[in-house]
């Protein structure tokens, strides 16, 4: 049984990532310092596997500790998801977040230095791209200035280990995520936003639910189809099993380089009202929205290019916006 640690695996994207690996018999081992999650997610988890995976309590930006912990593990890949993640927050707060993601990434590396053999998978964002001069966006897209304290994080990240792959001879892949949505189908895990949700479908699925007010849909007068912004929403379901068969690659030694970079989205762009439309024929609930001003630092429009990742991974999306917005729902309903 190969040996996985994931760090973050109780966040959002990573118990779901955490689900699949251990679906497929690796022995995980999660980190986490339960600053953006809980503990019950341990038991969501085993409640679909019919196993509970071992959690490490740490912080990883914490050298000490970190090296005192990973000194002695052998692990044959590492899944890192622990990161800060709320734009606005690291506007305001821009050292917190330099501080904590780049020193746990910097712990980890440390680690790879000397398991030159351990396969490394970051989790890293579209955000790197701000608005795109070509869509479908492309891997070889130009990197411009990030918008944002958390995106230069992911910008940074992804140099750090680019060329540290290339100097110390490691392998790691590095996946840029585009708008991850929905829950596990089986509704015993999914997002927890803390406070009032800052993204699209927890905003939804909250109002639909009454626990939040009226929809405000961040502008109408961008210029597509119907006026408001575009994203490429994509299942986490779909979106951990990407992990899966880009760990799978670096496990089998079939990448190509030391430092891989994929986008991983559906290809479809969807507006907001999109988005609505798909929530109610989806879950037969009524949404209460109105147009309001656009929101600072949004871009228009951003889908994934995805044929890199088709070719490479062999992986595509399969599951619907409905189906993630259905999943999204039963999950919140759980929730209440
Ligand atoms: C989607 C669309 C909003 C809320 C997020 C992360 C970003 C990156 C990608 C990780 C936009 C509109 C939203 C609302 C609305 N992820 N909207 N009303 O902005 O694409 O970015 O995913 O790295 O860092 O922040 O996602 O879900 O916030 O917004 O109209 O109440 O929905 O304006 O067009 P976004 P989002």
């Amino acid at each position: 049984m190969k040996k996985i640690l994931i760090s973050g695996g109780l966040g959002y994207i990573g118990s779901h990532t955490v689900v699949e690996l251990i679906d497929r018999n690796y022995d995980v081992t999660i980190i986490d310092d339960l600053s953006n999650s809980e503990e019950k997610v341990l038991d969501g988890i085993e409640s679909i596997c019919g196993q509970r995976p071992e959690w490490i309590d740490l912080d990883l930006s914490d050298k000490s500790k970190s090296d005192d912990y990973l000194k002695n593990q052998n692990f044959d890949g590492i899944i890192h998801f622990a990161a800060f993640k709320a734009v606005g927050e690291s506007v305001e707060n821009p050292l917190k977040y330099y501080r904590n993601n780049l020193f746990s990434l910097l712990n980890v590396m440390s680690y790879l230095e000397t398991h030159k053999n351990c396969a490394f998978i970051f989790s890293s964002s579209c955000t790197v791209y701000g608005e795109a001069i070509k869509l479908p966006i492309k891997e070889n897209e130009i990197i411009k200035p990030a918008e944002s304290p958390y995106g230069n994080t992911k910008q940074i990240c992804e140099e750090i280990i680019r060329e540290s792959s290339v100097a110390y001879n490691l392998k790691s892949i590095a996946l840029r995520y585009f708008n991850p949505i929905g829950a596990h189908p089986s509704g015993k895990i999914g997002e927890l936003p803390i406070g009032v949700p800052q993204n699209l479908v927890p905003f939804i699925t909250q109002s639909a639910a009454g626990i939040r007010g009226e929809l405000n849909v961040y502008g109408n007068d961008y210029p597509t189809a119907d006026g408001s912004a575009i994203r490429d929403y994509i299942h986490v379901v779909d979106l951990a099993e990407a992990h899966l068969v880009a760990l799978e690659r670096l496990l089998t030694d079939k990448n190509e380089s030391n430092a891989e970079v994929y986008n991983i989205g559906t290809g479809t762009g969807s507006s907001v009202l999109d988005v609505i439309k798909a929530f109610e024929k989806a879950t037969g609930e009524s949404l209460q929205y109105k147009i309001a001003g656009r929101r600072k630092g949004d871009i228009i429009s951003a889908y994934a290019d995805t044929n890199l990742a088709e070719q490479k991974l062999g992986w595509k999306s399969k599951k619907t916006l409905e189906d993630a917005l259905k999943d999204a729902w039963r999950w919140q309903k759980n929730l209440m």
